[in-house]
């Protein structure tokens, strides 16, 4: 009898629900859940294939977002395990659905800074500035050295950039690092 008032009342709770989620999470890392362009994901990908990824190799993916990311590894490095992590549960359930039939893709639903690294053989991130300096100290305490790790948009400072690549343009560039890449001294002090 109320159903035609239930309906939408329910929907709007659900919407807002979500959107509260959304803007809660974002709150506390200080990272937005954007995606990452088809472009972007192909100049990750040719970065982790210069970096001469194995086959088989396990590619951490920080910050996995609605999955786009993981798609694109996933499709590009078919044998490789691909482990994506999220904090946000929205995007996390979202990239779930979306990878349900993608036999090489692992997702966990948590705080990335929580998670053992040491068995990474490359790692992705697409993040924001604020998180960057915090984030190198993590990966400088649990990567094994050399290990590749690609950044999308937003560059680690005082790291050395191997390679990088601009097809969707300067705000959309990724850097290839070789960790934990840190510059000589006569580098660090040219930068300043
Ligand atoms: C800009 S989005 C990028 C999404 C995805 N990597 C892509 O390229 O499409 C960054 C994501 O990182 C997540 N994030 C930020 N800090 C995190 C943390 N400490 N642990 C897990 N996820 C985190 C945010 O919730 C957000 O969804």
């Amino acid at each position: 009898m109320f159903g035609h008032v239930l309906l939408p009342i329910a929907a709007l709770l659900i919407a807002s629900v979500c959107g509260l989620s959304i803007v809660a999470f974002q709150a506390i890392t200080g990272v937005p859940p954007l995606s990452s362009k088809v472009a972007e994901g192909a100049d990750v990908i040719a970065l982790l294939k210069q970096a001469g990824l194995a086959q088989q190799a396990v590619v951490y993916e920080l910050g996995s977002g609605w999955g786009s990311l993981v798609v694109a590894l996933a499709r590009a490095f078919p044998e490789a395990d691909i482990r994506g992590i999220e904090i946000s549960p929205l995007p996390y359930w979202v990239s779930r659905m979306r990878t349900r039939n993608m036999p090489n893709v692992s997702l966990r639903r948590g705080n990335f800074y929580d998670s053992d690294l040491s068995d990474a053989q490359a790692v992705t991130c697409y993040l924001m500035i604020k998180p960057m300096p915090k984030l190198a100290s993590f990966l400088d305490r649990t990567l094994m050295p050399g290990t590749p790790v690609v950044s999308l948009s937003f560059w680690f400072r005082d790291r050395d950039v191997a390679a990088s690549r601009t097809s969707s343009g300067l705000l959309g560039a990724a850097a290839l690092y070789y960790w934990p890449a840190r510059k000589t001294e006569a580098e660090s002090r040219s930068c300043r």
